[in-house]
């Protein structure tokens, strides 16, 4: 066992810290306050390899591994997860589903783009009636020879409006139950494609989130991911990597508060003395400094069984699972240690506060987790 990081993951780990802190803390305040994506810095990020990790720089990629992703992931949350969760979505969603499951001519024409940050990718499964129940979706792609007709609505997309390239998955053969889905790679602009107004949001509110309508949308077969009735298994097996992604991202909101209540800790005095010589006060970092190792770990070790060629399903839903409990009660923890400041935005705790909630929410809530976690069990 080596619980050390190698010089490359260090490199990594540093380069994404530098960036969060002089291209994404000026300026992150106000991007929350008036819901502003952040264009300038997607654009950089993508200069400087982070849009498309794990690809492999035969398609643009930055040909990392996992855990090289969710080091950088964790610092970027840090600092700013709204830029985050696009990163996120782009990664682990769009570019490796693409990478894995796509044609040669899908990896050339769409994913030599996403990996560079030139285009950047939406995954759109929930719909309006169907988020934590993905089987049950409307949305339909009827065959029609040479290319599919797609109708319905899809809810909730991050980087609904900013993204060029949307994986959408739909019904081909509503009788086959999950066996009749299909994935399909819709581009914006498409005819009959609309984009709905973005959503009013409690955290993450630089990212941008919106309904899609689809409405006799022509998509062309070459672009259906994988063979026919794939759609499902498609989506899960790239939600099971999304999995460790969001999982860094709530490990990094977490640490991102503790280091802030942390310093604060020692320039607050009251009663004479510095907060943190309050037991009271020492005992919540002691706390949230423990949980965050534990988070950390499970973090790490599901993207080493990722990297390692293991099954990662189980220990991505527990890594998320565990890692977004610790967001909520770190971030809220650290607003307490700054007392009445923790609740001004100035601070950060309190936008730390309100980005933790959604990472026990997307890409499967806690419950969903608990329930690929509990059928993993029980295979083993
Ligand atoms: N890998 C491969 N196949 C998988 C799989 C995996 N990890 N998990 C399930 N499957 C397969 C099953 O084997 C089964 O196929 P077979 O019948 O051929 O064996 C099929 O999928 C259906 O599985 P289940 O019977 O277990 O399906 P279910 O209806 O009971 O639901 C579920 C399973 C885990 C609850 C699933 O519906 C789920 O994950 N729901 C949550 C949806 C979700 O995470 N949405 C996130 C949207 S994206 C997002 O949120 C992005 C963002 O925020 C930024
Ligand atoms: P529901 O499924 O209606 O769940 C409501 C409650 O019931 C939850 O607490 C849930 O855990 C619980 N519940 C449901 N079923 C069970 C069960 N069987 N056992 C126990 N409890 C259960 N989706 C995308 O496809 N792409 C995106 O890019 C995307 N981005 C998002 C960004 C944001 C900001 C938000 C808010 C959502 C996003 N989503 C996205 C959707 C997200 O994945 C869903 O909201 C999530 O999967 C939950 O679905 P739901 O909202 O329909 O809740």
């Amino acid at each position: 066992m080596d619980f050390k990081l190698s010089e490359e993951h260090l490199m990594i780990q540093q380069a994404a810290r530098d960036f969060a802190k002089t291209e994404l803390l000026p300026g992150v305040i106000e991007r929350d306050e008036k819901q502003e994506f952040p264009a300038e810095q997607i654009k950089k990020m993508g200069e400087l390899g982070f849009m498309g990790m794990m690809v492999s720089p035969e398609y643009g990629g930055s040909g990392m591994d996992t855990v090289a992703y969710a080091l950088a992931m964790e610092e970027i949350s840090k600092v700013d997860a709204s830029a985050s969760v696009v990163m996120s979505v782009n990664n682990s969603l769009v570019c490796w589903g693409l990478e894995t499951f796509g044609t040669e001519e899908q990896k050339q024409k769409y994913l030599t783009k996403l990996a560079t940050g030139e285009k950047l990718g939406a995954f759109c499964l929930s719909e309006p009636e169907a988020g934590s129940d993905a089987t049950s979706q409307k949305t339909t792609a009827v065959d029609k020879g040479d290319h599919y007709v797609l109708n319905g609505t899809k809810n909730w997309i991050t980087n609904g409006g900013t993204a060029d390239v949307y994986l959408v998955i739909a019904h081909t053969h509503p009788e086959k139950g999950h066996h009749g889905i299909n994935a399909l790679i819709v581009e914006k602009g498409m005819e009959g494609f609309e984009i709905g107004p973005k959503e009013q949001k409690m955290g993450i509110r630089g990212s941008d989130t919106h309904s899609l309508m689809f409405t006799d949308v022509k998509v062309p077969k070459e672009n259906r991911i994988g063979e026919d009735g794939f759609g499902f298994k498609f989506a899960m097996k790239t939600l099971a990597g999304g999995r460790i992604g969001i999982a860094s991202q709530a490990l990094g909101i977490a640490s991102g508060a503790y280091e802030l209540a942390k310093e604060y800790s020692k320039v607050r005095k009251a009663f004479g003395k510095e907060i943190y010589k309050h037991q009271a006060i020492a005992f919540k970092l002691a706390d949230m400094h423990t949980q965050i190792e534990a988070a950390r770990h499970l973090v790490l070790k599901a993207a080493w069984d990722k990297d390692t060629g293991e099954n990662y399903d189980l220990s991505g839903a527990m890594a998320k699972l565990y890692a977004s409990q610790v967001a909520m009660d770190v971030t809220t923890e650290a607003v307490q240690v700054h007392g009445g400041n923790g609740y001004v935005k100035e601070y950060h705790v309190e936008r730390l506060m309100r980005d933790a909630k959604i990472t026990q929410i997307y890409e499967g809530t806690s419950e969903i987790q608990k329930i690929v976690i509990s059928r993993g069990i029980m295979k083993d």
